[in-house]
């Protein structure tokens, strides 16, 4: 990965050229309005059944533009995003989106776009960050574990029918302020 950390590039140039190890360089940066109907392929890809309505990642982009990152390879296609939602008011933020297509998955990319992200709401002075995770989806949960994420208690952060019946998740959380 980049020797500098990637946040200072996303500083500088808004976007960083990181030689991810995949067949093209892909590009880390954040979302553009002329990316939404590819996110939205993107997200549809990803997340199926689950994606969100076009016109809900429209107002998504309108709002959290700040904390919303893609990876570009350059041909037009976007290979992975991620999304945080931040409260006005507050110093809380959840982690709306993370997904990395499957042909460019266990590459580091999951890791680089949770990284870039929390370093971000870091730097805006946001507190934590919680986000929901299917409990059957073990790749993430370890993937957030990995990066500090606790589940939130009660109950190891289990919350049955959280999204409606049968749709139960899991809510993790980290504490942005440790190590400031
Ligand atoms: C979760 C997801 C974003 C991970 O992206 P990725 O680029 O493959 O992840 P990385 O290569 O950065 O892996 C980071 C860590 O995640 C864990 N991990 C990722 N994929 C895994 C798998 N298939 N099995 C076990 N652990 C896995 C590992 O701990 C890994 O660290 P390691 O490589 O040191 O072992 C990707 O699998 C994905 O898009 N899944 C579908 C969408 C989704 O579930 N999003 C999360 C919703 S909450």
């Amino acid at each position: 990965m980049t020797a500098e950390p990637l946040e200072h590039f996303l500083d500088r140039h808004e976007q960083l050229t990181a030689p991810f190890p995949a067949s093209l360089p892909l590009v880390l940066r954040r979302v553009h309005e002329s990316d939404l109907p590819e996110l939205q392929r993107l997200d549809a890809e990803v997340f199926q059944e689950v994606a969100y309505p076009g016109f809900l990642l429209r107002q998504l982009y309108d709002m959290y533009a700040e904390h919303f990152l893609v990876l570009d390879d350059g041909t037009g296609r976007l290979r992975g995003y991620v999304l945080a939602g931040t409260t006005a008011l507050g110093r809380d933020s959840w982690i709306l989106g993370l997904g990395v297509t499957h042909d460019r998955r266990r590459n580091g990319l999951g890791r680089e776009l949770m990284t870039a992200v929390l370093d971000r709401l870091r730097r805006a002075g946001i507190e934590q960050v919680r986000l929901t995770v299917e409990p059957t989806n073990r790749a993430a949960i370890l993937l957030y574990r990995s990066l500090g994420f606790d589940p939130e208690e009660p109950d190891g952060g289990l919350r049955p029918d959280y999204f409606g019946p049968g749709m139960h998740r899991r809510i993790l959380r980290l504490d942005l302020t440790r190590g400031r």
